[in-house]
């Protein structure tokens, strides 16, 4: 095993906490707050950050949407490079601190933007970033991925001069999310921890147990989040879980297989399935499709987390997938193509666009290509 890990996010979690925006940017800076659709301002949240920024200068720029997409971004861009500000607060969930995100690394670039995703292009220099995040989900609040859409076309970049430098998570401000937001969000973070996980066995004890415990909270805490939907200790835990889910420390040195969001990110660019139900249609087809590569983990995660430790290593890897299933059936999200009306004609979009992508060589083994591909999107259906 060998790794740097770094995670310099400084977190405040807990109700009352978003006073701390106020302290943790610099008196003197120039604030932008970005933010979605609306929903912090008929939450309260709006009202909290503007009480915090009182003695700072601020401007705002809203309409972030669902799965950010770059026209939207380069026009807060535009914003900042005409009204010089010096420092964003993302207020929302992962679009809105992806979107942030983003918008910090295209103020200073030279040249057509879309290059830091589409070409790996790097940019001289990125503004300072905080947030205040209102849905547990996607571990963008303390870690250095963006995800941007342009047209069907969604890409992520990794910079880590982006990671927020703080990040105010107050599980109160979760308590306005639908109950499908709150069901994407639980099994985003539960399949970001098995995208790390769910591999090789790599006797990384310390990654694998850490795994396992976010695993088993999330199943006992998610289905909780929706039936005692104003139990703060349920949204606390599930708020704190979803962070460590991706914040590079159950990742760090093991190896990684990311297929399942790679051709979710497919389905969500090409007909708008929200991002954790695009995980929830494809795992269970990439798991059955892997059974053989991924046999030990499975048999693990069986045992560990679903408390599965009798038949034979088939028997066991069935059931395990069949508790997956079963832990999205209860968290209420779709398990198949065909939950969502999709069929031959997406499974044949999704295919040719991974390919524009150039999705080949994936997974721990790297030999997840094309005809890999095809088949999990067949068993998907
Ligand atoms: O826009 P507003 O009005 O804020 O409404 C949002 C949006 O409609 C709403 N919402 C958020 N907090 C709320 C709330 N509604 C009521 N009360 C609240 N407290 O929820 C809707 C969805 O929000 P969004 O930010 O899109 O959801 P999420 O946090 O799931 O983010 C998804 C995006 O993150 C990317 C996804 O691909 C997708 O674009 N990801 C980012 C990752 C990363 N940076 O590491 C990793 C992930 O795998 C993922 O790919
Ligand atoms: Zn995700």
């Amino acid at each position: 095993m060998k790794f740097t890990f770094e995670n310099s996010t400084r977190v405040h979690f807990g109700e009352g906490q978003i006073k701390q925006v106020g302290n943790d940017i610099p008196k003197d800076k120039k604030v932008l707050v970005l933010f979605g659709g609306g929903s912090i301002k008929n939450n309260g949240v709006y009202d909290q950050v503007t009480a915090a920024l009182a003695d700072h200068q601020w401007g705002e720029f809203g309409g972030i949407e669902a799965n950010p997409q770059y026209d939207t971004l380069m026009k807060a861009v535009e914003l900042i490079r005409a009204e010089g500000y010096d420092y964003l607060l993302a207020v929302g969930g992962g679009s809105v601190v992806d979107g942030s995100k983003f918008v910090s690394a295209a103020v200073a670039f030279q040249g057509d933007p879309w290059d830091i995703l589409a070409k790996g292009a790097s940019t001289p220099t990125v503004m300072p970033i905080g947030c205040v995040l209102t849905l547990p989900a996607t571990g963008s609040e303390s870690n250095p991925a963006s995800v941007v859409s342009r047209g069907n076309s969604k890409l992520a970049f990794f910079d880590p001069r982006v990671r927020p430098a703080f990040a105010v998570l107050d599980p109160q401000t979760t308590l306005s999310l639908s109950p499908r937001q709150v069901s994407n969000g639980v099994v985003d973070a539960f399949v970001h921890v098995i995208e790390q996980y769910l591999t090789v066995n790599h006797n990384a004890k310390v990654q694998d147990r850490f795994s396992e415990g976010l695993l088993l909270t999330l199943v006992e805490e998610g289905p909780k989040a929706l039936t005692n939907p104003d139990d703060m200790e349920v949204r606390s835990n599930v708020m704190w879980a979803a962070t460590m889910a991706l914040n590079g420390l159950i990742g760090a040195g093991v190896p990684q297989d990311w297929t399942t969001h790679m051709i979710g990110h497919e389905l969500t660019g090409h007909y708008g399935v929200d991002h954790g139900r695009s995980l929830t249609i494809m795992l269970p087809a990439v798991m059955k499709q892997r059974r053989d590569q991924k046999g030990d983990k499975i048999v693990q995660l069986g045992e560990r987390v679903f408390d599965i430790n009798s038949g034979s290593r088939d028997e066991r890897i069935d059931a395990t997938i069949e508790a997956v299933v079963a832990f999205f059936k209860q968290m209420e999200v779709p398990t198949t193509l065909a939950d969502v009306e999709l069929g031959d004609d997406a499974i044949v979009k999704v295919l040719a666009s991974l390919a524009e992508h150039g999705r080949e060589g994936m997974s721990e083994h790297g030999d997840v290509g094309p005809t890999e591909l095809a088949q999990m999107l067949e068993l998907a259906r």
